[in-house]
């Protein structure tokens, strides 16, 4: 299997990739909204101790799996595990893995499809008249609602993502991220620069490093936590999966510190550019699961450049949501690859299609058709409609319970050994492994269990 699998051509090249999958709308859309929810500071120390303590561990082991088996996330836990008892339970956890890849490119492709949307209005203008004449006010809700408008941008974002995915791992995936990842964080660091000189610079430095513990409440914590996972692609694979395609002579700890690091500075960043701009026009936010695509647009405009610098920005937004639908999409396809031993090409073709139709429920959910529209399983306003009800079982459920599988199954069926061996290959001795394998042993599966725990008592991260 091993000798026609992909593989990536450099040690670069692999921390591009999976700081591609791991920056995303997570990091641009999700994280401005939730700390500004969560009053900034405090909730922002906790989220950076969640990544270094439970986030950037269960990284290393999902790579560590995934280079050390050579397969995609089923075939990593069955040969891993050998003959065994339990050997189904630890195959079923691979599964969960392909279904939450299938379930989030399912509604991902239909938020990130929206960017098109908005770079095409920027650049024609038609942006710009609709802020200044006030219609934009009235803009998101009834697009959200058009059918034909939902599937056009949906289908686009989902047939660049199978586009890429089709030439395979150095000829597509790699490629592509290569230009695009750096090309992101230069666009980021020049809109960084310019917050700086902004009024609310200050204002939003303060809200998000001074913690002021009496605002956190469990919750905050929590959602933290739940978090960190979407944020860093943990607990479905997808490193897992990245991690198969890595070199045997590359370091594993030095790739995951700085997936790690670069996906936390990118999120920070994002909210400072976003809250210096929101403060120094003493913006009213109304609804924050908004601000990227309501707010920030009508601020854009009173810069001087609006319509490029908007453009710009959502271009920005596209492409790091789109080196996140290719990770997702790869999952899915080289479970099939491994498991139904299909070509690539047919591979893709099966799975990219699969996913899209199944995604069409999604994007006519937001209006389109009421009963899409109107199911809600769960029963809370969050979790309305279909893409709604998928976003909650997908972030409160599959990640955490599949994250939980993978910190056991590392720390306890994975021997001592064999985990070392990886870790180290590469590598060179590792002083720290000893720190590592606590916090897999113990650490992440109680906070993780914990997490679990509290969404079956009611709580949900979003
Ligand atoms: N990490 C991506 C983001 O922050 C989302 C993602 C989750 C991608 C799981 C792959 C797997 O947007």
């Amino acid at each position: 299997m091993s000798q026609s699998r992909g593989q990536w051509s450099s040690h670069l090249g692999f921390v591009l990739a999976a700081s591609g999958s791991a920056v995303g709308l997570g990091n641009l859309w999700k994280f401005p909204y939730i700390a500004y929810e969560n009053h900034g500071g405090a909730f922002v120390l906790v989220y950076i101790a969640a990544i270094a303590l439970v986030g950037l561990p269960i990284m290393v082991a999902e790579i560590v799996l995934g280079r050390r088996s050579q397969c995609s996330p089923v075939g990593a836990f069955r040969s891993l595990h050998g003959d065994r008892p339990g050997s189904k339970l630890w195959a079923a956890t691979g599964l969960l893995g392909v279904l939450a890849g299938f379930v989030i490119l399912s509604y991902y492709c239909v938020i990130a499809g929206w960017t098109l949307k908005y770079i095409l209005m920027a650049v024609s203008g038609q942006l710009g008249t609709m802020v200044s004449d006030g219609t934009f006010n009235d803009f998101f809700g009834p697009f959200l609602a058009n059918g034909p408008e939902q599937t056009l941008w949906y289908t686009l974002f989902m047939g660049m993502t199978i586009g890429v995915v089709f030439f395979g791992v150095k000829g597509g995936i790699e490629r592509v991220t290569k230009i695009l990842v750096p090309i992101l964080f230069a666009i980021l660091i020049a809109m960084a620069i310019y917050a700086t000189t902004t009024e609310g610079f200050g204002r939003a430095m303060t809200f998000l490093f001074r913690p002021n513990f009496s605002e956190l409440d469990t919750g905050a914590v929590l959602e933290a936590l739940g978090h960190s996972f979407f944020t860093l692609s943990l607990g479905m694979g997808a490193m897992l999966t990245y991690g198969s395609y890595m070199r045997s002579r590359d370091s594993i700890p030095k790739a995951a510190v700085t997936i790690s690091l670069i996906d936390t500075f990118i999120a920070i960043l994002a909210c400072i550019i976003m809250f210096s701009i929101i403060f120094t026009e003493n913006m009213e936010v109304q609804k924050s699961s908004t601000i990227l695509f309501t707010t920030l647009p009508q601020i854009f405009f009173k810069m001087p450049g609006g319509s490029l610098i908007t453009g710009f920005f959502y271009l920005l937004v596209a492409m790091a949501a789109l080196t996140s639908t290719i990770s997702l999409l790869e999952v899915v396809t080289s479970f099939a690859i491994d498991e139904l031993k299909l070509k690539r090409r047919q591979a893709v073709m099966l799975t990219g299609g699969s996913i899209y139709v199944f995604g069409l429920l999604n994007a006519w959910s937001l209006g389109a058709n009421d009963t899409l529209t109107n199911v809600n399983l769960i029963g809370r306003e969050s979790t309305a409609g279909v893409l709604g009800t998928l976003d909650y079982l997908a972030s409160n459920w599959f990640l955490p319970v599949g994250g939980f599988l993978i910190a056991v199954f590392t720390g306890w069926v994975l021997t001592n050994k064999s985990s070392r061996e990886e870790m180290e290959k590469g590598h060179g001795p590792l002083p720290w492994y000893t720190g590592w394998r606590a916090l897999i042993r113990f650490v992440a599966p109680l906070v993780v269990g914990a997490i679990i725990v509290s969404v079956i008592l009611g709580a949900e991260y979003q």
